[in-house]
């Protein structure tokens, strides 16, 4: 154990922070359903989750998952493009995730991509109460992840900190260029 937390273990730190009971989250990329989980957790039953994937293989892992773990109830699992969040999602958020790329172990041309990405994160962005997280965990050591890297990084790096705050959590002497962590936290409150 390291008293610095994996990316991925941060990051679920941080859901765990904000997000509480009663509230709805997003999933954008439910994948084999560990991130839906803990935000499944997190609103508990009196709260919903919304979790996307493009592949009928991530929605039966995580159907199963969420099953297993007595957490299918609230969540609901969507065969669509997170660049149509908008479209399913007409309720405030209290948090967003994006673990971007491919399915491990599974198709690597289905992997996330950075036009699309874009359209979906201005789309959460939209949806964030105040206070709100959206994190996205990047991995730039495949060729379209470079691409998606390039569009996000310069696209969070001109948000209005008067509206938003962005931090970087990232290894930075790790070697093969190892995935990351932007956190968006939304401070101004839902027009
Ligand atoms: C790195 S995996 C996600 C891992 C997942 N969070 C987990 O806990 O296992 C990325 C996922 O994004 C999905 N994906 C790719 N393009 C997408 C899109 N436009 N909308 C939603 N999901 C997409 C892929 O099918 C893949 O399952």
């Amino acid at each position: 154990m390291t008293a610095l937390s994996s990316v991925l273990v941060f990051a679920h730190q941080l859901l765990i922070n904000t997000v509480q009971p009663g509230e709805a989250a997003i999933d954008a990329t439910m994948g084999n359903g560990h991130d839906t989980l803990v935000l499944a957790q997190c609103t508990t039953e009196k709260g919903r989750v919304y979790a996307f994937d493009i592949q009928e293989r991530a929605l039966e892992k995580t159907r199963k998952r969420l099953q297993a773990a007595a957490q299918a109830n609230h969540v609901q699992l969507i065969a669509d493009g997170h660049q149509h969040i908008s479209h399913h999602v007409r309720e405030t958020v209290a948090a967003v995730i994006f673990n971007l790329g491919y399915l491990p172990g599974g198709n690597k041309a289905l992997t996330t991509q950075w036009d699309t990405s874009l359209a979906a994160i201005e789309q959460s962005l939209a949806l964030l109460r105040q206070h709100g997280l959206l994190l996205l965990v990047l991995y730039p050591g495949h060729e379209p992840g470079k691409a998606e890297q390039e569009a996000i990084e310069a696209f969070v790096a001109k948000l209005d900190q008067q509206e938003f705050q962005v931090l970087r959590y990232q290894f930075i002497n790790q070697k093969n260029n190892p995935p990351y962590l932007l956190a968006i936290e939304k401070l101004s409150a839902v027009k």
